[in-house]
């Protein structure tokens, strides 16, 4: 759910920078520097503090909160788990210090990252990290550290038999449940965020958000990414009578938790048409230009299918596909989603209306107006601060030169 403008922003900033011959910002408010602890991938490197660089960015700012998160596989047991490694800003202390994680003896972990801010650079220990095309050619809001390898481990064990993944279930059409990868459900920039949250307390220091800390802490405010995948798992998934994938925390016992990782696993159950990454996505753009490098190392991060050349990532595809699969799909489960919570109130009253926004704001976004010379199926009527109330299906209209 990226701020299209706010994408145009740094990369304008960036150019502006190299310009005046220095790479890393004074303040450039919203690019944020986030310092990856020694040893990442080890028990002690989860469990130490991510630090977010002062003068940049502020982890007690909304737009400026960067999240981490961590999935576990056992190789041994063939199982996941899910751990939060902590981020603090610079010259803090967390309020209640990182439970360090028991791992399992013989174990394989990924990092995904996502920002609320527009971008996230990581600096630190990022030997196992990808952070875009190169630390000055950056995905913008999302890296991964060890993405790759954790999936290949899980592919062997697939492969194996060893692991299976869940399967979808259904939804109370009879159709299977929603995925990051159905065209129902991606926007402009699909697989892109983490589920990790944070307590932060009333003196603005964070720490892990579990029920021990919760208790100890009293008063807090849970801060989080109004992710794709928050929206399928916690906002989607209660009203179809679906399951998310998820696996045991390792923070606190009795806990289960979703993640970025479990759910592109997940979506590997996804039926045709499969939505991948399309080269058009501002996240795999490299200097607003599409870039097979950048594409296959984001869809490296998150399991998706390597494309061998730009086509296979055709943003015209994608587009006809989303204007095919999402208007009815919307329209099919709309009755079981009206009564749903909206995950933003400042652009819709309810989960329905929600949807349709995000529909008609990702067909522009995502430039199928301009490629497929249409307008978007689904319009909104808004009250007068602009918040969706009624979704209307069916409206496309052919665009004239
Ligand atoms: C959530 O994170 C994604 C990328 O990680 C970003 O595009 C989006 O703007 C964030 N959402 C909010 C509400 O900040």
């Amino acid at each position: 759910m990226v701020k299209l403008t706010s994408y145009f922003l740094i990369s304008l900033s960036a150019s502006l920078l190299a310009f005046s011959g220095s790479v890393e910002a004074k303040a450039d408010l919203g690019a944020c520097f986030l310092k990856v602890p020694k040893n990442p991938l080890t028990a002690h490197g989860l469990a130490s503090t991510y630090i977010l660089k002062k003068g940049n960015c502020d982890q007690t700012i909304a737009d400026q909160q960067v999240f981490v998160e961590a999935t576990v596989f056992d190789l041994d047991a063939n199982t996941f788990s899910v751990y939060h490694p902590l981020v603090i800003n610079e010259g803090t202390k967390p309020a209640i210090a990182p439970v360090v994680p028991k791992l399992p003896k013989n174990f394989i972990v990924g990092l995904w990252f996502g920002a609320n801010s527009d971008s996230v650079t990581l600096t630190g220990d990022i030997t196992d990290c990808v952070n875009g095309l190169s630390s000055t050619d950056i995905f913008s809001q999302v890296a991964f550290c060890n993405a790759h390898k954790f999936f290949q481990a899980v592919q062997i064990a697939k492969d194996a038999g060893k692991v299976t993944i869940p399967p979808l279930g259904k939804d109370p059409n009879g159709n299977p449940c929603p995925t990051t990868r159905h065209f129902g459900i991606i926007d402009q920039d699909q697989s892109d965020n983490v589920i990790t949250t944070y307590l932060q307390s009333k003196s603005g220091h964070f720490s892990q958000a579990t029920k021990a800390n919760r208790n100890k802490l009293k008063k807090f405010t849970e801060i989080s990414n109004g992710s794709d995948n928050a929206l399928v798992a916690d906002f989607l998934d209660p009203e179809l009578k679906c399951q998310p994938f998820k696996a045991p925390s390792l923070m606190e016992s009795g806990v289960q938790l979703g993640s970025m990782a479990l759910n592109e696993l997940h979506a590997s159950h996804q039926h045709a048409p499969v939505a991948l990454i399309p080269s058009n996505d501002p996240m795999a753009v490299s200097n607003n230009k599409p870039s097979l490098t950048k594409l296959n190392a984001y869809r490296r991060g998150v399991n998706q299918h390597l494309a061998s050349n730009l086509n296979q990532a055709n943003p015209k595809a994608y587009c006809i596909n989303f204007g095919n699969v999402a208007p009815g799909y919307i329209q099919k489960i709309a009755k079981f989603i009206i009564g749903g919570p909206s995950p933003d109130t400042g652009a819709a009253d309810n989960l329905l209306t929600f949807m349709g926004q995000r529909y008609a704001a990702s067909w522009v976004n995502l430039g199928c107006d301009k490629i497929l010379k249409k307008t978007s199926d689904i319009t909104v009527t808004t009250d007068k601060k602009g918040v969706a109330i009624k979704v209307h299906f069916r409206q496309s209209k052919p665009i004239k030169k």
